[in-house]
């Protein structure tokens, strides 16, 4: 076995003995010594893992020998399944706790578990501008690939760990979404094992109704096995611009604007109250300037999202170059903000010049250890969700989040929404400005009860015509879930595909009932 593996699991035992031993309360009220004694070096030791492990199979070219072989093992399980008599449902056998997506699936445990091992990198073509990938690829696994050849991905969602199939079958967004759209429309070719055991290939123009039921059907239409994505030429630095803005009406006004100013490849937003804002653009280069070079994802730099916050507080402008690849990972070390609650003294410049180097924790394993007691205060005091409205309602949403939330900072990330056929799309005919609303920690509303404010906030996201992320606490119910997404080409598609007896209704795996 594996020593990196086995030294691992030797670790992983013994945090989840400490955990057993009746340390809830010190877990619950000092929960940082456990994450920064156990969580934080076995994160590590992943990591290491992973990279020796990718880099071994691009060494050796034997993930595309391998490929056909792994795909031919899902058949045979999804075969197996039919001769036992379509009992139950399939879904994948991933773990639950080593997703980013915030919850665990009851249904992992009563459902047939396929075993899905495809985590490589199978081709880069570079005439094609393509890379053909397997579903559990990871964003830092792609980047830290792609970039030394002078490639990237058009839209890398931030953090490390997040897959191609979970960005695929949820869906994933970044600053450079203005431009390209949401992660699966950079997608040109998805490949999948469906519930009859074939394999098929879907493309705008080969079984093009397969293809745009794909994104946000959370594996409810298929088993992903691989995917085709864009790829463009990757510049050294990123040419950051700060700008500070107060005023709700300028703050929206701006970013805006910039959204629509095609110069700009990146466009973020970090709202830090009602009314005072940062708004970020970025444009790639190779050229920089060397004083202004920031290398903000060197471990003992300031957590990105205060850094920010400087501007602001400074009521000034300001131009950075920052290393491509740390702006692609500008908020993992603090995964968002979201480490703040966990070690709160994180940013502190002790920590991190002696300790910050092994953080971020990763999700999964603070997912795996977090016990009954913190994930039951997490849900009634704290949220992390996404809301994608329309930028002629950025104002009005604000606002809401602000009434109903009050969490800052919040995140602002505009997108293109192409008006394909799909549970998601806009209203009108044409491709509209959307923005991605991100809302994570501590909502400081007196009022604040999960259910009563979260049903209230998907109630003004339905009407303004806006979608939920799929991977957050959803509270509506069936009918307002088909009111929010369009459902005509699912089900017609669930149909066709023999889905029934096979896959879950997407809304029964992901509603407030189906997790844990
Ligand atoms: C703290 C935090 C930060 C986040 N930050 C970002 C961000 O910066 N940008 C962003 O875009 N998103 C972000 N997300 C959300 C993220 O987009 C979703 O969690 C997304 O679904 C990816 O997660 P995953 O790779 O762990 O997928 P999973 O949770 O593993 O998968 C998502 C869904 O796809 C299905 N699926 C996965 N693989 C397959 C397959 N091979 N075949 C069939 N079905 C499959 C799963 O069954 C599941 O229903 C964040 C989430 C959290 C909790
Ligand atoms: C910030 O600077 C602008 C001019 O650049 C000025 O008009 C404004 O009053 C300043 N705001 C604060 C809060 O200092």
């Amino acid at each position: 076995m594996d020593p990196l593996l086995s030294l691992g699991a030797g670790l992983l035992l013994l945090a989840l003995w400490v955990r057993h031993k009746g340390l809830e309360y010190l877990l619950v009220h000092h929960r940082w010594v456990f994450v920064c004694l156990f969580l934080v070096p076995l994160s590590v030791l992943f990591d290491i893992y992973y990279q020796l492990r990718a880099w071994a199979v691009w060494r050796l070219h034997s993930a595309p020998r391998q490929h056909g072989q792994r795909v031919r093992h899902i058949q045979a399980q999804v075969q197996e399944w039919k001769n036992e008599g379509r009992k139950t449902y399939m879904c994948t056998g991933r773990p639950g706790w080593l997703t980013v997506s915030l919850r665990v699936g009851k249904y992992k445990k009563i459902h047939k578990n396929i075993v899905i091992n495809l985590m490589d990198i199978l081709e880069l073509d570079i005439e094609r501008q393509v890379v053909r990938v397997e579903p559990l690829v990871t964003m830092g696994q792609l980047t830290a690939h792609l970039n030394p050849m002078g490639w990237t991905l058009p839209v890398v969602p931030e953090l490390d760990d997040l897959t191609v199939g979970g960005l695929i079958m949820g869906t994933g967004i970044e600053t450079s979404s203005h431009i390209y759209g949401l992660f699966q429309h950079t997608c040109l070719a998805y490949e999948l094992v469906l519930a009859d055991g074939s394999l098929v290939r879907c493309t705008p123009t080969e079984n093009s109704d397969l293809f745009y039921a794909v994104p946000w059907s959370c594996g409810t239409l298929g088993f992903l096995v691989a995917a085709e994505i864009k790829i463009i030429p990757a510049k050294k630095y990123v040419k950051l611009q700060y700008k500070p803005v107060r005023g709700l009406e300028k703050i929206c006004d701006k970013l805006t604007e910039e959204s629509k100013n095609k110069e700009n490849n990146f466009v973020e937003g970090l709202v830090y109250s009602l009314d005072e804002a940062v708004i970020m653009t970025g444009v790639l280069t190779d050229e920089a300037e060397g004083r202004q070079i920031n290398r903000i994802g060197n471990y003992y730099k300031p957590w990105f999202f205060k850094h920010v916050e400087t501007y602001l507080k400074a009521n000034k402008t300001g131009i950075e170059y920052i290393p491509s690849r740390h702006y692609y990972h500008r908020h993992t070390r603090s995964i968002f903000w979201e480490l703040q609650d966990i070690i709160p003294f994180g940013n502190n410049p002790v920590f991190r010049y002696l300790f910050g180097w092994m953080v971020p924790p990763k999700i999964s394993l603070l997912k795996l250890t977090q016990g009954e007691a913190i994930r039951k205060l997490y849900e009634q005091h704290h949220v992390v969700q996404d809301m994608l409205v329309p930028v002629k309602s950025l104002e009005k949403s604000i606002t809401t989040f602000h009434s109903d939330l009050n969490v800052y900072p919040l995140w602002l990330c505009p997108f293109m929404l192409p008006n394909n056929p799909g549970m998601v799309h806009p209203k009108g005919d044409e491709t509209e400005l959307y923005v991605d609303i991100g809302a994570y920690g501590e909502p400081k509303t007196k009022q604040f009860e999960a259910r009563v404010s979260m049903r209230q906030m998907e109630k003004f996201v339905r009407n303004v015509h806006g979608f939920q992320m799929l991977y957050a606490d959803c509270y509506m119910n069936r009918e307002e879930f088909w009111d929010m997404f369009d459902g005509a080409l699912y089900h017609k598609m669930r149909e066709q595909l023999n889905c029934k007896d096979a896959f879950p209704e997407v809304y029964d795996k992901i509603c407030k009932a189906a997790r844990h």
